[in-house]
């Protein structure tokens, strides 16, 4: 059997989370469901945070109430405070994921408090989800640059994501928010966060504005990552992260992955329609290469 990575479209979250359109409900439910159904073990399906800071996740609590669960598959939720955990638990969520940043100033802008008061407000948060029998992932967005402070010292990243693990995260995501990594730099990064936290803890996040996500991803396999967050057809950007793109397409990351003999789990023919079709309802260019390829969309 051939060596397996993990997969998790973030795509309903943070694709859709800086739609200027409002994306109906029954669109966002069928999304979900879709990439469940291509295969997906995970898939961020929305997000209990301020609607006022990011109003096309409002409808977090009915996407979950509707979408049909798949026995097996993790759906999970940005969850920033207790406010979110309560209402996250009502709509009966199983996973969440707590998000920080290795940058002052992108933590400021996006969750309105310091990296330190962040921690504070996460560990509680982790505690209570814990305590329920919920799985918690982290988050550490900025880690290869941040819009506001331009490079970030790898060593905040790792410290981070320690801190992450130190409060029960099962494993941390670590976010190129705007896509400025190149290989290098970010197989460096892995590699230095790797010696805080176990490599097989760590998941690969990276954005697509320059470009380099592909090439990233490919670098830091190296180092034994085998969690991947992409968002079909390359849907979304940040709110708090002007110009950024994107993650990078799923259906490009699992066409390489099957390239190199490594398997996913997912069929790349439906996650190829999955991705045409969210386009065209979405009204906006298919921004994955290898699902144009495939769906001749
Ligand atoms: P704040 O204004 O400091 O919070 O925002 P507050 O506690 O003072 O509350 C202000 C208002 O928000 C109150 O309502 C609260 O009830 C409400 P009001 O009294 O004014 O009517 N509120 C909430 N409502 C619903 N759910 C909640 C909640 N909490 C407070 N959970 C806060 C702090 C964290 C809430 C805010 O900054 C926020 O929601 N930020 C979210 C930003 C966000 O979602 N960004 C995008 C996701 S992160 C990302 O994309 C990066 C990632 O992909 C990785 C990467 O790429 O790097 C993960
Ligand atoms: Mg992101």
């Amino acid at each position: 059997m051939s060596e397996r990575v993990k997969i998790v479209d973030v795509g309903p979250r943070d694709g859709l989370q800086n739609e200027p359109q409002v994306v109906p409900l029954e669109t966002k439910v069928e999304l979900v469901e879709r990439l469940a159904d291509a295969g997906v073990p995970a898939v961020e399906a929305g997000a209990f945070v301020s609607p006022k800071w990011v109003p096309q996740m409002a409808d977090s609590a009915e996407v979950l109430a509707r979408v049909r669960r798949k026995p097996g598959v993790a759906y999970p939720v940005l969850v920033p405070n207790l406010k979110g955990l309560e209402s996250a638990l009502a709509a009966g969520v199983e996973e969440i994921a707590v998000f920080g940043a290795a940058s002052e100033a992108f933590s400021q802008r996006n969750i309105n408090c310091t990296i330190a008061e962040s921690l504070d407000r996460f560990r509680p948060v982790a505690e209570a989800a814990l305590a329920r029998g919920l799985r918690v992932r982290g988050y550490v967005s900025c880690v290869l640059g941040c819009p506001y402070e331009g490079e970030v010292d790898p060593a905040r990243s790792a410290w981070v994501s320690e801190q992450l693990i130190g409060m029960g995260c099962y494993e941390v995501s670590l976010g190129d928010t705007i896509g400025v990594g190149t290989p290098g730099k970010a197989r460096r990064l892995v590699e230095e966060v790797a010696a805080a936290v176990p490599v097989d803890r760590l998941a690969l996040h990276f954005h697509d504005t320059y470009g380099q996500a592909l090439a990233n991803i490919l670098a830091c396999l190296e180092t034994g990552v085998r969690v991947v967050d992409t968002s079909v057809a390359g849907l979304g950007g940040c709110p708090y992260a002007k110009g950024a793109s994107g993650n990078v397409a799923t259906e490009d990351v699992v066409y390489m992955l099957q390239g190199m003999g490594l398997d996913t789990g997912i069929d790349l023919d439906a996650l190829a329609g999955t991705g045409a079709w969210i386009s065209e309802r979405l009204g906006r260019p298919n921004g994955s290469r290898a699902g144009r390829a495939i769906s001749g969309r």
